[in-house]
């Protein structure tokens, strides 16, 4: 397995891992503007024989990394491929001289939730009515 930058040809099959993965998925558009266009944005995929098995899309502005997604494909979950996306975003921060990232969780997702405090995300605070369906958000935060 490979972990490489996302480029225009992976979109259908990011997007397909978007979909079975989160409630409000992002668009085409969305990924097009991170990889294009946001000066941002880092976007990296798990590659394994033409296939992609999962991404995350990171944000670094100077001291701050930000954490937008993370998903590795369903049928090949807990096999620590977010663990190895995880790990080298968090390399490629400290490399780009981020001091701390952050992210956003939804309160229900236990599972990511158990996924960031086993990679030593500790929970700051939760806020009220995060996502547009009205779910709050538990706020972690991680040192570099
Ligand atoms: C969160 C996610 C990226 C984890 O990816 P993964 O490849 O399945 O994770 P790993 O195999 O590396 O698991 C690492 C740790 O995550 C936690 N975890 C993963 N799956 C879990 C499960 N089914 N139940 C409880 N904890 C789980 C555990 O702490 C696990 O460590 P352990 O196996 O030693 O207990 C994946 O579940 C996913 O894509 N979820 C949907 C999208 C999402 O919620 N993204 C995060 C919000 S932005």
């Amino acid at each position: 397995m490979i972990i490489r930058p996302m480029t225009m040809n992976d979109l259908d099959q990011v997007a397909q891992i978007e979909s079975e993965s989160f409630l409000l998925p992002w668009t085409l558009d969305h990924f097009k503007y991170e990889i294009n266009d946001n000066p941002f944005a880092f976007i990296f995929v798990a590659e394994q024989e033409q296939e992609i098995l999962g991404f995350i899309d990171f944000w670094i502005m100077f001291e701050q990394a930000t954490i937008n997604q993370i998903a590795t494909k369903t049928v090949y979950r807990r096999r620590r491929i977010g663990e190895m996306i995880l790990n080298d975003a968090l390399g490629r921060m400290k490399d780009g001289s981020a001091e701390q990232v952050t992210l956003e969780v939804r309160i229900s997702n236990q599972i990511a939730y158990n996924f960031y405090i086993k990679h030593g995300f500790a929970l700051v605070l939760e806020k009220e009515n995060y996502y547009e369906d009205g779910e709050n958000a538990y706020f972690m935060v991680k040192k570099l």
